[in-house]
């Protein structure tokens, strides 16, 4: 197979001051993109500038370092806000996609879902778009049931469709899954729960790192993302609503900024989305996250994602090569993120990526926060590569002649 290059990754590979490390005396191969990714010398400089230029807080001080760091933060929101097709007003800054669904669960769920409701997820999500609904279903006396997946580890739209004849208050959905790599028609699935009644949570944590994404062509009531899987800080993420939704909903945390008036007996709230950030934010980690999306949007998401899909195709190509190796999800490109999951035999993933440490590469192991995922694939764990903008088909190679390695050490 042909590798292309669509882009030009030894200037990349040159942002990323730790790509220049190395481990165990050999050079880093980083392919746990998924957990999170490394961070370009422009998002390091952000943070660096921010707290010995402009450190202040925000929203409170009219003195010149005051105004500056307000001005950074909520240019990051409009930045952050752009990068999906949303709007500064409709875009609240969290911690990550964690912190989103748990927003959401308190702030709509408490106030909107009752005794007897049913709420709906998929069997391929991540532990965070799984619990909250959980304890909020606990709470409320409500049912949470779960989308089946097909052999291919794409949805089962049959049992979704099923599901939303019983109409459920909630339909809770990833965008991509961090384990399969499934991408999901989320627009096709958001406008059948509109039509059938629900709100609509999208889980973009591993969607927002790889693909162009518009929330508007997603019709999501919302949308989360994390900072972190897309080169920005951690502590940083976005949950995405439309503002007269979240001018209907509950405060999350109470306390400073998140008020308009107090008083003995009662208080008003602040106009979204400054009602959902109470206390003093995470500023310095929202303005690096503006300096991720503006290293994002000069490469190109569509370049990204085609990048991704080169590699993709490549390393489906290749790493079944390996005697003992098998990949789970979809089998192409097409509808897969830049993750793939997999076992080598019966080597234990813990096993695989501790070899494949001593190698430099960097892969992850274990249940990846998706434990009903674990039981439909009926493995205990998988090994996990997955793939940004610095990967190139060298780490590919690498990676296969590492599992090769491994592979002889168990006599596989
Ligand atoms: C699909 C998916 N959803 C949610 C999360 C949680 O993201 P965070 O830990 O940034 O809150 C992750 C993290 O791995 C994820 O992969």
């Amino acid at each position: 197979m042909l590798k292309t290059e669509t882009l030009d990754i030894e200037k990349i590979r040159g942002d990323f001051p730790i790509l220049k490390r190395r481990v165990h005396g050999k050079k880093l191969v980083y392919l746990d993109n998924a957990a999170t990714t490394q961070k370009p010398q422009a998002v390091i400089d952000a943070l660096v500038d921010f707290y010995s230029r402009y450190n202040s807080n925000v929203h409170r001080s009219v003195h010149t370092l005051g105004e500056e760091a307000t001005a950074a933060y909520e240019s990051s929101r409009e930045k952050a806000a752009r990068f999906v097709g949303a709007s500064a007003k409709d875009l609240v800054f969290v911690r990550g996609t964690t912190e989103a669904t748990n927003l959401v669960r308190f702030s709509w769920g408490e106030k909107n879902v009752e005794k007897g409701d049913l709420l709906v997820t998929t069997l391929m999500e991540h532990h965070s778009n799984i619990v909250p609904w959980q304890l909020l279903a606990r709470s409320k006396g409500a049912t949470l049931k779960f989308v089946g997946l097909q052999p291919d580890g794409t949805l089962d739209m049959g049992s979704y469709e099923e599901l939303l004849k019983e109409s459920p208050k909630l339909v809770a959905v990833t965008h991509c899954s961090n384990v399969l790599g499934t991408i999901n028609d989320v627009s096709s699935i958001c406008r059948k729960a509109r039509d059938a009644g629900a709100t609509t949570v999208v889980d973009g944590a591993q969607s927002v790192r790889h693909l162009p994404v518009d929330v508007g062509s997603v019709g999501s009531d919302f949308y989360a993302y994390s900072g972190h899987k897309m080169l920005g800080p951690t502590g940083i993420g976005a949950l995405v609503a439309k503002k007269s939704l979240l001018s209907d909903m509950e405060p999350f945390q109470s306390g400073g900024e998140m008020i308009k008036e107090v008083f003995l007996d009662h208080s008003t709230w602040n106009d979204a989305p400054y009602k959902f950030e109470a206390g003093t934010v995470n500023i310095a980690d929202a303005i690096g996250l503006g300096a991720a999306v503006d290293y994002l949007t000069s490469i190109g998401m569509d370049k990204v994602r085609d990048h991704e899909v080169h590699l993709l195709d490549y390393a489906l190509e290749t790493l079944p090569t390996v005697k003992g190796f098998r990949a789970y999800g979809p089998p192409g490109s097409s509808n897969r993120g830049g993750v793939i999951s997999f076992n080598l035999a019966d080597v234990h993933p813990h096993d695989l990526a501790t070899i494949l440490d001593e190698e430099g590469i960097a892969i992850r192991s274990g249940h990846h926060c998706a434990q009903p995922l674990m039981r439909w694939l009926d493995v205990a764990a998988t090994s996990r590569v997955s793939f940004h903008v610095y990967n190139s088909y060298d780490d590919i190679d690498a990676l296969k002649a590492g599992l090769e390695k491994a592979g002889a050490i168990f006599r596989i």
